[in-house]
């Protein structure tokens, strides 16, 4: 049996270990996937241990995204302009292996619900890890504009400056943001603690999709007021979690798990 797990603090609330424990059953390998609690100061010691005793891939969920990217020995170019790593691997010199897999997740499961991306305009809210995570793959899409807004706009520019060699990519100040978007995309950590970003009501028509990286069983306060603006459509990042747990378990397994199946299964358990 193959050793797996995710490092996170807190870890209760993960569903990494349902969600693998599905794709084994479904793509019938041999493995285990545990969730293991750790204290910030013995995240590295904890991971190295956890290589050592024969584990052969592990996942990192918050606050550990950039630490484990610190301590990678060999980093994917997406992990490395993430400065986060989510994914990572027991490479056969006992080195570990970082990759970055929540881009792709995201970008996957938008174009699931909403179509291609090409040629469209995108609003990424938001200038934080998670913003910084899916920048690069959205702007592999071909869109024609990637606009990042933020709170705290230092933080939007200082991602333009990072990213703008890759594509039609630029910051600006969310009172600049006077017309609608095709797709506008909620990276905030906002609504995790109750609160609701203010946005310019003129970025969402009926024609914008709207896609809140977070998720709960009600309809997020982000999606709430995208329909109240008449979004075209809106969705939860349900889909997010399982399609970055579809492509680490791809890239450990070399098989490719149907996430249809498990997203039905997870959004029962919410309720
Ligand atoms: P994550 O890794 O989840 O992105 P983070 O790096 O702490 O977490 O970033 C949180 C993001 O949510 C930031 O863009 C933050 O805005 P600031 O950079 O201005 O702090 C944003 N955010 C959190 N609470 C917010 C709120 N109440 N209103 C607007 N933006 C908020």
């Amino acid at each position: 049996t193959d050793k797996y797990a995710v490092f996170g603090n807190p870890i209760a609330q993960s569903k990494s270990p349902f969600i693998h424990a599905e794709f084994a059953k479904q793509t019938q390998q041999d493995l285990s996937y545990d969730a293991i609690l750790v204290s910030v100061d013995q995240f590295d010691s904890s991971l190295t241990a956890f290589f050592t005793d024969g584990g052969k891939g592990a996942n990192v969920t918050a606050p550990f995204k950039e630490q484990a990217f610190a301590m990678c020995d060999e980093l994917s170019e997406m992990a490395t302009l993430a400065g986060a790593v989510n994914t990572l691997f027991n490479l056969p010199n006992g080195k570990i292996g970082g990759d970055n897999t929540d881009g792709v997740g995201l970008v996957n499961d938008l174009e699931m619900l909403f179509g291609s991306l090409k040629g469209k305009r995108v609003l990424l809210v938001g200038a934080g890890g998670a913003a910084r995570g899916c920048i690069l793959p959205i702007l592999q899409h071909n869109v024609a504009q990637l606009v990042i807004c933020n709170r705290t706009h230092e933080k939007a520019q200082q991602l333009q400056a990072l990213f703008s060699e890759y594509g039609n990519f630029f910051a600006k100040p969310i009172e600049e943001l006077v017309s609608p978007f095709d797709l506008v995309i909620n990276s905030t950590s906002a609504g995790l603690s109750g609160q609701l970003i203010t946005l310019p009501n003129v970025i969402v028509d009926k024609t914008t999709d709207c896609y809140d990286m977070t998720y709960s069983q009600q309809t997020t306060a982000f999606n709430q007021w995208a329909q109240d603006q008449h979004a075209r459509k809106t969705a939860d990042g349900l889909g997010m979690l399982v399609g970055q747990a579809a492509k680490s378990f791809s890239l450990w397994r070399g098989v490719t798990p149907d996430t249809a199946s498990v997203m039905g299964k997870l959004r029962e358990s919410l309720a």
